[in-house]
């Protein structure tokens, strides 16, 4: 029995990062100051020496991806109807067409068969989620992005501390955004950030999120185009520096966790699992959320009826994610039922577990002692 309530999922921030950011309040620098170029040149470290800029959040990465690439009115982007409603609004909001495909059942990751059979002359970018526990093919993807001289734009604010072949998640490819919210690997409370290519690339993002701002050598400024407000301040960027510091311990006790899911639920197999780790291919892939498939056609129950039973016993849950093309903007995309099966079997069964590195192994018993029983008695 659990002592007290269970988040589904839950930042950790020591002593010392919240006295670094009593320092920050006092230094009088609070917005693009120096610990924003710090929490840069550190991430910039973790990913092989790309450029990276900071934003206000993940939302604001991709959107500014996007206006990056120079994708607009007229342009297609393809996405998969799997994911979080970022990739979708901000599609959107730049003006793009939405084009979504189905995702594989287990992993989740975007179905690059489909992707390609999507693409048209007005495709312009393919913008990926990664999910834990296996990462898009990126080898696959890279190479149809070339052959078909695409973007990509990948949303990785789930893996942080992911690799492929060895690299991490950031380290290589076109444009890469990670998320800092409080749910995420690592937090700055709200934040994220967008890797590009090359200074140029990086100046232009400069831009993008400041106002469209540029310096003039008379130290005036100029404008000429409309660009957001997306600069983080130096209180985030210094809870950031200190997280990333903890990403290793953070990622080694979030697999040991979902090591502890899998050891329990293959004694119970009911539900549809995420990919299984593998000693080889394991090694690196992050795991921000613990998904599992409800078996709701052999249940009585709804999954919200499953949710309320979980959340009446002090164990709190998710939903990632509802089908993008089903939402009320994915319609007015042509989205509807029957359309994307796996993305919507998903949308209609998934729960997301706890999963957060204040958890214990009992925690984690606790879950699925509760999920086994709510499931034996809801058994048609
Ligand atoms: C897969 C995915 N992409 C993007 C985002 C957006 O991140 P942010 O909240 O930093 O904008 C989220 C947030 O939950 C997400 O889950």
């Amino acid at each position: 029995m659990l002592a007290s309530y269970l988040k589904f999922a839950e930042p950790q921030l020591d002593e010392a990062t919240l006295s670094g950011v009593v320092e920050v309040l006092r230094s009088g620098q609070l917005a693009s100051g120096p610990w924003v170029q710090q929490f840069e040149r550190q991430l910039s470290a973790f990913c092989a020496g790309r450029p990276v800029r900071v934003l206000t959040s993940a939302t604001a990465a991709v959107e500014v991806a996007l206006q990056l690439c120079g994708i607009g009115p007229g342009d297609e982007v393809i996405t998969s109807a799997q994911s979080f409603f970022t990739v979708l609004n901000m599609i959107v909001k730049v003006g793009a067409k939405p084009v979504f495909v189905d995702c594989d059942l287990v992993t989740r990751n975007i179905d690059l068969a489909q992707v390609e059979a999507a693409i048209t002359a007005r495709t312009r970018a393919i913008v990926p989620t990664h999910y834990p526990g296996a990462l898009v093919d990126m080898d696959a993807l890279l190479d149809l992005a070339r052959r078909y001289e695409l973007r990509v734009i990948e949303d990785a604010a789930l893996v942080i501390g992911s690799r492929w072949h060895g690299k991490n998640v950031g380290a290589f490819g076109d444009l890469v955004t990670f998320s800092f919210h409080p749910n995420k690997n690592i937090t700055s409370i709200e934040g994220g950030a967008l890797i590009v290519n090359d200074e140029a690339e990086a100046k232009r993002v400069d831009a993008l999120r400041f106002h469209g701002i540029t310096y003039l050598p008379d130290r005036t400024r100029d404008v000429a185009f409309p660009g957001g407000k997306f600069n983080l301040p130096d209180v985030n960027a210094r809870i950031g520096v200190a997280q990333l510091q903890h990403l290793p311990e953070f990622l080694a006790k979030r697999r040991s966790l979902v090591e502890h899911y899998f050891a329990r639920f293959a004694s119970d197999p009911r539900c549809l699992l995420p990919p299984t780790p593998s000693p080889t291919r394991d090694d690196g892939f992050s795991w921000n959320i613990f998904c599992v498939l409800l078996p709701l056609d052999r249940l009585t129950i709804t999954r919200k009826a499953f949710r309320d039973a979980l959340e009446s016993r002090g164990i709190g849950t998710g939903v990632s994610y509802e089908a993008l093309h089903l939402s009320t903007l994915g319609r007015s995309y042509g989205g509807h039922e029957g359309q994307f099966p796996n993305a919507e079997r998903i949308a209609r069964e998934t729960v997301t577990l706890p999963l957060h590195t204040a958890m214990t192994n009992t925690d984690v018993d606790c879950v699925c002692t509760a999920v086994a029983e709510v499931i034996a008695t809801a058994r048609k």
